[in-house]
């Protein structure tokens, strides 16, 4: 791993000494906490540090930072969802990024929203979302209004989040004699390590019904990963959504998939400088932590929270499904064209975003079709 400049890696010296000190004073440290503090720590974590940079020069390139096709083709879905639902009607974008999902969503709607809210907990990227939509016309970016926290007020509309369920702080776990242990964070010879303890009753209590329903028993040695708040966190998000629609993109497995025996390391995945590497403890502060998304949990919390279940499919059935291809034979120029086939490429090969990143419909009070989840729905994989 490259070594950062020193004031990068003093930046993180100061978070990793916060960890340390919570761990001296409470014990060992539940995984989801210092993922917690590793992404989100005030000044210092991942998403609030202001040095995260997204696009080629950051350490990851996300779908809507790939260029703009993503974007015009969710824009056809959103198209249909906002013609279903009685104008005006609102956009609630969970975690923003840089900001270009919004700007380009809003430039391709044929009837944008009345309202399109911004819940972001940074306020970094808040401001750099701000720069990134400021070349809108006006009638347009004055849609757009930043918010601390979901509606409390009922509304109807569209609740859209990408890349962001996988940022949510997940506890980590391993089988050991056919027994569940948590893995927390401890201080072992002056470094942070994951050491197993007994674990808690509300991951045993969630695990449990997890672990008894799995085609595969899970072998000794087996380490995964489960977010205990991905109910609490899905009823906040939706709660005042009266009639509309969800939708989550997130790269992720149905849970057989996800908790398979092959996959016995888990799917914590670590970003930093565009490498991906599963040491979460390179760089706290500057590297990127995310877990694979659990879509039978992400079903299963929606049920709970009264939503209907209205699609499940990959990134590239949905995309395909709503014309993403099409775009090619709309531009002359050779060299656009080539462009926009490499992008389309990399949103839709299997190889690339296409299968591994999978969408998500809940759906409240709202029963009309969605095209992006017609002819290749997955739902039955859930
Ligand atoms: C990987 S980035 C994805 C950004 C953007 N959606 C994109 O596709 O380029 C994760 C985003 O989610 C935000 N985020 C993290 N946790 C969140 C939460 N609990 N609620 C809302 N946003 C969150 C981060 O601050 C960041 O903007």
């Amino acid at each position: 791993m490259p070594q950062p400049p020193p004031e990068l890696a003093d930046l993180s010296q100061r978070l990793c000494t916060r960890i340390v000190e919570e761990i001296e004073n409470d014990g060992s440290m539940p995984f989801d906490r210092y993922m917690a503090m590793a992404l989100y720590e005030p000044g210092l974590g991942y998403y609030v540090n202001g040095l995260h940079k997204f696009g080629s020069s950051g350490d990851f390139v996300t779908a809507p930072e790939q260029g703009k096709l993503f974007a015009r083709a969710l824009a056809r879905q959103l198209d249909e969802i906002g013609e279903a639902l009685a104008p005006p009607w609102t956009l609630l974008e969970l975690g923003a990024g840089s900001g270009v999902l919004a700007r380009d969503l809003l430039e391709s709607m044929r009837k944008p929203p009345a309202r399109y809210l911004i819940l972001e907990p940074s306020a970094v990227l808040r401001e750099v979302q701000q720069e990134t939509v400021a070349g809108l016309p006006p009638g347009l970016r004055d849609r757009i209004e930043w918010i601390d926290r979901p509606p409390t007020e009922s509304y109807s509309g569209v609740v859209l989040a990408n890349e962001v369920v996988d940022a949510l702080p997940v506890s980590r776990f391993r089988i050991e004699n056919g027994q569940v242990l948590e893995l927390a964070v401890n201080v072992v010879d002056d470094r942070l390590e994951l050491t197993p303890r007994t674990g808690s009753e509300r991951l045993n209590a969630a695990l449990q019904p997890v672990i008894q329903r799995l085609p595969h028993p899970l072998p000794d040695g087996f380490e995964s990963e489960i977010c205990l708040d991905l109910h609490g966190w899905l009823a906040t998000v939706t709660e005042s959504l009266e009639r509309g629609v969800a939708l989550f993109i997130d790269y992720g497995y149905p849970r057989a998939e996800y908790y398979h025996p092959d996959r016995s390391g888990g799917t914590l995945v670590c970003h930093y400088r565009h490498r991906a590497h599963f040491d979460p403890f390179v760089w706290p502060g500057l590297t990127d932590l995310s877990a694979f998304v659990d879509f039978t949990a992400c079903a299963e919390a929606a049920v709970a929270c009264n939503l209907d279940v209205a699609g499940y499919t990959s990134q590239a059935g949905f995309l395909l499904s709503l014309g993403i291809a099409e775009a090619v034979g709309e531009v002359d120029d050779e060299y656009e064209r080539l462009k926009l086939s490499a992008e389309i490429k990399r949103l839709t090969l299997p190889g690339e975003m296409g299968e591994k990143f999978k969408v998500l419909a809940l759906a409240h009070d709202f029963e009309q079709p969605l095209s992006g989840f017609e002819s290749m729905s997955q739902l039955h994989r859930l």
